[in-house]
């Protein structure tokens, strides 16, 4: 067992918006990233929300069929704010399973939290779904990766900003108490990745709708980690592959507080 992340390299695709029922869904972009993805063999193909238009039950089954083309057999999906609408949990949940989820490869865990809420678009995870996610992440030394739709981190070139999670500010302590590595999330339709304190945050593209902002092109992400280094590519279907950031998969990190940041005010 190595001593801090994983024993060999693990690769995740990282799809997001897909949007099936949107006049902007774009069936051509979806089916390139599955071939594409399959190409790449991932160890786990990430689904973080906005997988319907409007929730609705013909949503579901149509964008179902396209997933089941995947041939990696890890699949997670989380449900996104679009999803949530006109009661689309229910049909989630029938094709999908629970709206949490949580994965462990040697040396990596990966916690999918679901931050929808019925018919709205603003998003939320409550200390409910953070018990459950500081359960999850048993392994101390484990590379640990929390995925949800919404963004955590305002995103640049997106206007006013509405719609990071209620509760970022609890939840960004927490996983820097929790020793949380990466953070992949989606929602903007803007690709981009920060560096918060000492993990990251990327955040995905829509991978097949094409309602973004500005010049941003649908486009997915990819993920390896090795037992050295972690590294986040953006891939456009049917173009290019950008290199994004790479950082270092063991790091000095700062020791776990349970006090929590000594700036903290609710204790
Ligand atoms: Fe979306
Ligand atoms: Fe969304």
């Amino acid at each position: 067992m190595a001593e801090y992340g994983p024993e060999k390299k693990i690769t995740i695709a990282h799809i997001s918006d897909i949007h099936v029922g949107s006049n902007h869904f774009v069936s051509n972009l979806l089916n390139r990233a599955i071939i594409e993805i399959n190409e790449l063999e991932p160890d786990i193909v990430l689904v973080s929300g906005d997988l319907t238009n409007e929730g609705f039950r013909q949503e579901y089954s149509a964008v179902s069929a396209y997933l089941e083309n995947l041939k990696c057999e890890r699949v997670l999906v989380i449900p996104g704010n679009h999803d949530s609408r006109n009661v689309g949990y229910v049909h989630f949940e029938d094709l999908f399973g629970s709206r949490n989820s949580a994965v462990h490869l040697p040396g990596v865990t990966i916690v999918a939290l679901d931050s929808s809420q019925p018919d709205l678009n603003e998003g939320r995870l409550g200390r409910q779904n953070y018990r459950w996610m500081v359960e999850k992440f048993s392994e101390p030394h484990d590379f640990k990766i929390v995925a949800l739709h919404h963004h955590l981190l305002p995103l640049p070139g997106t206007g006013r900003e509405r719609n990071i999670i209620e509760d970022a500010g609890d939840f960004l302590e927490l996983m820097v108490n929790q020793g949380v590595d990466l953070a992949l999330s989606g929602h903007k339709h803007v690709p981009h990745t920060w560096r918060f304190e000492d993990f990251y945050v990327s955040n995905a593209g829509t991978v097949s709708s094409l309602r973004v902002r500005g010049y941003a092109r649908p486009c997915y992400g990819i993920i390896e980690i090795d037992p050295d280094l972690c590294s986040i590519k953006r891939k456009y279907p049917f173009g290019e592959s950008v290199d994004v950031v790479s950082f270092a998969t063991v790091r000095e990190k700062k020791p776990h507080n349970p006090e929590g940041h000594p700036d903290r005010l609710v204790k």
